[in-house]
């Protein structure tokens, strides 16, 4: 293991050299026009890992955006097999003005590179990658089996991976998925996440008059679009800070005492926490703590809302449409299609018969949950802590991977939620960025990874 550590030490630049060569790719999958990109994206991808030794690579193509697959199965039959997970497509950057540099002209200050998809999820995959070559530059072989997928739809809830895992579980055979694609509890203390929210996400438009009106001519005879959806919103939570979709809660899986008890271990400060992001208070569902309510409870929120006048100045009008972007984060065992049709029902029973309300299902992915007592588990720990000199500790996380439920389900392999970001790494916001120091010992903590799985 030694060489390969040194390996991966004396290869600084060149990795650093080559992800930046990746960042600076638009790959942004919400956007038509960034199409192309996302392409290029998944291309340079293929022809990367074919040039640190894995000749068997393919882009698939999608409906939506491709799909990079690649293989090395030179371990043999008695070695493990695991398949590694990414996404090469990024959120979109606006407000482009926030960013204090163009956000694909990455750059470095101190210890961090900034872009977008440093962190999410460009830097991470790459971390892998950089394992793998230094497994295979030192000893010629890997010690287990490698099988790589890389999609370009995760940041907008394409379905497109969804369809390529249900039609092609051979291929995917393994016996351990690994992924970075979240993060470390804090600076400096690595984790395992063994929970990730699912996501139910709606649009929503209520239409009234065929065109907009004068709000004195005409106000005070009809309902408001605009009143009428905020309306709406607002009926979605009680006094308690609970959903009040009938049924929302019934699948729920409540947090242990032994989860709750592992929470309140870990250092967490609830004035940083505001003053970190802005606010004056926390606030949530009544009950549970801000870790609690961010990982294991389910929640509504509007993503945003549009309608009528949004320009300079006043505008006396009764608009003629409102509408909003609205998702729910789900925990186990919720599904996403139960929660969509529990809401779709709930808003269609509230919706008055003076207006039009539409809903439109955009996406959804279902939440996850592993056990801790798997083997490879137990060496994700081992690895991390020999890569970093710290035990890691275990979380949840409230963000969304939505594939990881479904690998669970076809592959019966565990899932190994190896994140290397940090909380304030800015991910979907301006200046992204991404820690070089966990980078790097990102890179080896896969490389002793792949080492422990092939002795236990
Ligand atoms: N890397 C994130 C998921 C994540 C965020 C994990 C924060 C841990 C902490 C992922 O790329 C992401 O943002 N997913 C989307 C999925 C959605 C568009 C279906 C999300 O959670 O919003
Ligand atoms: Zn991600």
């Amino acid at each position: 293991m030694n060489e390969i550590l040194n390996y991966i030490d004396s290869n600084k630049d060149n990795f650093l050299g080559e992800l930046i060569e990746f960042l600076k790719i638009p790959s942004i999958s919400s956007e038509e026009k960034y199409k192309p990109d996302v392409l290029k994206a998944a291309d340079w991808l293929a022809n990367h890992i074919k040039s640190i030794g894995i000749s068997d690579v393919k882009v698939h193509e999608t409906e939506g955006h491709p799909i990079v697959f690649a293989q090395w199965l030179e371990a043999g039959e008695n070695a493990p097999t695991v398949l590694v997970y990414g996404h090469y497509d990024v959120q979109p950057v606006d407000p482009l003005e926030l960013w204090d540099s163009p956000p694909f002209e990455p750059v470095i200050k101190g210890t961090k590179i900034y872009g977008r998809g440093t962190c999410d999820d460009k830097g991470q995959l790459f971390a892998h990658l950089k394992s793998i070559e230094s497994h295979l530059k030192i000893n010629g072989k890997l010690p287990v089996n490698i099988k790589l997928i890389f999609e370009g739809e995760e940041e907008c809830g394409g379905e497109a991976i969804e369809h390529f895992v249900k039609t092609n579980p051979e291929l995917l055979k393994c016996d351990t998925v690994l992924v970075s694609d979240t993060e470390w509890y804090a600076d400096g203390l690595p984790s395992i996440c063994y929970g990730l929210r699912g996501i139910s996400y709606f649009e929503i438009t209520v239409t009234g008059p065929d065109r907009d009106l004068h709000s004195g001519t005409y106000g005070g005879t009809l309902d408001n679009p605009v009143n009428t959806l905020c309306w709406l919103v607002s009926q979605m939570h009680d006094k308690y800070g609970r959903v009040t979709i009938p049924g929302f809660y019934d699948s729920v899986i409540p947090l242990t005492q032994r989860e709750r008890d592992g929470y309140k271990l870990l250092p967490f400060n609830e004035e940083h926490y505001c003053k970190e992001l802005g606010i004056k208070a926390t606030n949530g569902e009544f009950g549970y703590t801000t870790l609690e309510r961010a990982w294991a409870r389910p929640t509504l929120d509007l993503n945003g809302i549009f309608g009528g006048y949004t320009g300079d100045g006043a505008k006396t009008i009764i608009p003629s449409k409102a509408s909003a972007k609205l998702s729910m984060r789900l925990v186990p065992n919720q599904t996403h299609d139960e929660i969509a049709a529990k809401f779709e029902d709930y808003i269609q029973k509230l919706a008055p018969e003076t207006v039009k309300v539409d809903v439109k299902y955009l996406h959804g992915g279902n939440p996850f949950m592993v056990g801790l007592e798997s083997k490879s588990i137990s060496a994700a720990l081992e690895a991390l802590e020999e890569a970093v000199g710290v035990k890691p500790v275990f979380m949840r996380d409230g963000g969304s991977i939505p594939i990881v439920g479904l690998f669970q389900i076809i592959l019966n392999a565990p899932t190994v939620l190896m994140g290397l970001g940090l909380p304030d790494d800015n991910i979907h916001s301006p200046n992204e960025k991404f820690d070089l120091r966990n980078f790097f010992s990102g890179i080896k903590a896969s490389a002793i990874f792949l080492d422990k799985l092939a002795k236990i």
